[in-house]
């Protein structure tokens, strides 16, 4: 496996591998690499020829006061799973590789940031947009992979694309959850046992919203308040951002459910932020 420092040599090696005639498969990644990661090199390395994985704590999408100091790394376990997972290059740039003095220029997608995250984490999405942009004119992927556990990154990736013309096929890919349900996240090493065991809490009021939609209520309100409620108990719970139910594509939110919605949450357990969601399809098939 190569492993890429800089942006020139990371662009020679596409460009060759292009010219070869392969397809580039791309995982962008914060590093502290799991298996939810690992799930979207899995699928990068069924649809493409060669997998390219990045990895970048990116400072433009931490607000003031969040934990981009403290965010975990593992630089050298991350490129022994990478290796060891058949990715054919790591491309691991520093800050000032991707963001050299007299750095100026954004990209924001402003609708769909609105909402959820976006509206109690001003500036990430900007800063999401940009460096995603910026890797993939580094890389130039035919295909990227993102975890829906991110779900408002993944649709508004898709509709930066769309917007910028950029010829990348997003693929979005299932959320990787641990045995007792919670979802996979760098962010869940900041866990207490207490905490880690509580925060377990937010996949089973996700679940139980989801039941009581397809179980035909239709007040959003209501479904919230029971989420809410079950949510509340935990001890260690520190801070609800949100408990939201929103339209799937434009993830503005519903009163009334008459279509496919998405049930999402983000809350603090501890000094830990989790998110975490689930689409509800109105037509499928539902066993109760
Ligand atoms: O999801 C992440 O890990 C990051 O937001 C991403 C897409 C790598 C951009 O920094």
């Amino acid at each position: 496996m190569k492993v890429f420092r800089t942006i020139s040599e990371m662009q020679s090696y596409s460009k060759s591998l292009h010219k070869d005639g392969k397809t580039i498969g791309f995982v962008p990644t914060m590093g502290y690499l799991h298996k939810g990661h690992l799930s979207l090199v899995k699928k990068a390395k069924e649809q493409t020829d060669a997998v390219v994985v990045s990895i970048f704590v990116n400072p433009t999408q931490f607000e003031p006061g969040s934990d981009l100091n403290r965010y975990p790394r593992d630089e050298k376990g991350d490129i022994d799973k990478l290796e060891s997972n058949g990715v054919s290059a790591v491309f691991i740039p520093t800050v000032k590789e991707m963001y050299p003095e007299g750095y100026q220029t954004y990209v924001e997608v402003t609708e769909l940031t609105k909402n959820l995250c976006g509206r109690f984490r001003p500036g990430h999405f900007k800063g999401v947009t940009t460096v995603v942009l910026k890797l993939f004119n580094i890389v130039q992927p035919d295909k990227a992979y993102f975890g829906k556990k991110d779900y408002q990154q993944f649709r508004v990736i898709e509709r930066m694309c769309r917007d910028l013309n950029i010829n990348v096929q997003i693929v979005p890919c299932p959320i990787v959850r641990e045995k007792d349900g919670l979802a996979m996240s760098s962010r869940n090493i900041y866990l207490s046992k207490e905490e880690r065991k509580d925060a377990t809490i937010i996949h089973r009021a996700i679940e139980k919203g989801k039941k009581m939609i397809l179980e035909n209520e239709r007040d959003a309100k209501k479904v919230i308040e029971t989420m809410e409620k079950m949510i509340r108990e935990k001890k260690t719970l520190k801070k609800i951002d949100y408990i939201s139910i929103v339209d799937l594509h434009t993830l503005k939110d519903v009163s009334f459910i008459d279509s496919d919605v998405l049930i999402a949450v983000a809350a603090y357990f501890g000094s830990a932020r989790l998110i975490d969601n689930a689409e509800v399809i109105l037509n499928a098939d539902y066993d109760a």
